[in-house]
């Protein structure tokens, strides 16, 4: 007898839809057929049941110029559970001069007890040094089998110049880890950043002209260059850039290993809000980009370009963003997102002409086979957890920061209408959110070692 039957639900995975039961056995996923009965049947009809979605870039309290990121692990992972996201991959925080075991210990205990879903981490490595590179083995062993590294935030410690790009690609390589890359061109932003800040221009335009396309589409082109001749695969985040898909995309015909993830904000917010009265509680770095780039990021989602869609949600409140004092030097970058990353990319993909399929595997089982954790997560499949999400696709809904559950104070789709709605989000089997009430429990969350990237080693 199963413990829970979802009976006569559109079950859907991104890649087939099937009208049936699919049924719960402890805290696995154990069939998917028609007739099947259990101690508690839950009546689906004319609703979908999804694999709960893979956010694979965040930020829990994240410290940035003097502020730290509004949501921890707790309240972080309780709004991901109310938008139907059941797993989180988050970054270690390297201070100079450590390894990664040092960052891994402080995060794990800032995560352990207080996420409500399963997490992991990506290592992020500013510094890179000797110890770090004697880590990456047991790093690996530990299953933290993706770093992060940056080509840009130079005064900020975190960029690696491009000698040490190429020798971080070759050591990943060696040891089966995947490099992703917060692709910017930092040389050239920090120069324009001092050239304006020098004649008094430090306004919300000034980042933006501090940040033109050519400075992502130039590092992306560079960081393939440089995986192509190190033999190695990397995976960018955060991609803004419409300019940015094709040279991917040519890459990618020419044997690059390069893969990509973009953000609701870049593929549906543009520039133009920077420069409103509000325009600092929408920076973040890369910046909104002018309004042409978004239809290339569609596209690119739509053909497979780009594989993944994560929020680095990286939520600040508004006394935060408020001390910036007309300086966007002094802004803690980000933007809120984890919550509203399920309903806002289905709700909205149809206007783009991509199809809710497409949606439903980047947030799911693509982010799971690039990152080692397919198919406990993003799937299905009898065995796999049981991490579902009941959405319905008849209700429609208002974002709000009001009745959105992270800390944060404030939405960047404050007012936007969205049809369809994550309705129930279990986790191991165990339901956690319900029609706008939490019934989990801080703690349950478990920390996912990850397998060696399934898709592009
Ligand atoms: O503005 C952003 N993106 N803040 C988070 C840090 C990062 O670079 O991902
Ligand atoms: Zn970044
Ligand atoms: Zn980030």
């Amino acid at each position: 007898m199963f413990d829970i039957v979802f009976k006569d639900a559109v079950i859907k995975d991104g890649i087939s839809t099937f009208e049936g039961d699919l049924a719960v056995k402890g805290e696995h996923i154990a069939a998917i057929g028609r007739g099947l009965s259990g101690k508690q049947e839950i009546g689906l009809k004319g609703k979908w049941l999804l694999p709960g979605a893979i956010d694979v870039h965040t930020h829990m309290s994240l410290p940035f110029a003097g502020a730290v990121s509004a949501d921890d692990f707790l309240t972080g992972t309780r709004a991901a559970a109310f938008g139907g996201v059941t797993t989180i991959i988050d970054f270690l925080s390297q201070r100079p001069g450590e390894g990664i075991r040092e960052s891994f210990s402080r995060r794990l205990s800032e995560a352990e007890g207080r996420a409500v879903i399963d997490f992991s981490f990506h290592a992020c490595i500013g510094d890179w040094n000797d110890r770090v590179k004697e880590d990456l083995p047991w790093a690996f062993d530990q299953g933290l089998t993706s770093l992060k590294v940056f080509t840009a935030y130079k005064k900020a410690g975190l960029m690696l110049d491009d000698g040490e790009f190429f020798e971080m690609l070759e050591a990943t390589r060696e040891v089966g880890i995947l490099p992703t890359v917060h692709a910017e061109s930092g040389a050239v932003i920090d120069r324009m950043i001092d050239r304006l800040g020098a004649i008094g221009q430090t306004s919300m335009s000034a980042h933006i002209d501090s940040h033109p396309v050519f400075t992502e589409t130039e590092a992306v082109q560079r960081i393939c260059h440089l995986a192509k001749a190190a033999n190695s695969p990397v995976y960018i985040v955060h991609l803004s850039c419409g300019d940015s898909v094709p040279i991917l995309r040519r890459e990618q015909r020419h044997g690059t290993r390069v893969l990509a993830e973009t953000c609701p904000q870049y593929l549906l917010l543009t520039d133009e809000l920077l420069k409103s009265v509000q325009g600092h509680l929408f920076s973040c770095t890369p910046p909104l980009r002018p309004y042409e780039q978004p239809v290339q990021l569609w596209e690119g989602l739509a053909d497979g370009t780009i594989q993944v869609l994560a929020t680095d949600h990286c939520p600040f409140n508004r006394a935060d963003k408020d001390s910036w004092n007309g300086d966007f030097r002094r802004l803690p970058m980000g933007l809120p997102g984890v919550e509203t990353l399920l309903p806002l990319t289905l709700g909205k993909c149809l206007e783009f002409n991509v199809s809710p399929d497409t949606i439903i595997r980047s947030l799911t089982s693509i982010p799971a086979r690039i990152f080692g954790l397919y198919p406990r997560k993003g799937s299905l499949l009898p065995g796999a957890d049981a991490d579902v999400i009941v959405f319905n696709p008849k209700s429609s809904q208002r974002i709000t920061a009001e009745t959105l559950h992270g800390a944060n104070d404030y939405s960047v789709f404050e007012g936007w209408p969205i049809q369809g709605k994550p309705e129930q989000t279990y986790s191991h089997g165990r339901l956690m959110t319900d029609q706008g009430k939490f019934l989990g429990q801080a703690g349950t969350g478990r920390f996912l070692p990850r397998l060696r990237s399934q898709t592009i080693f």
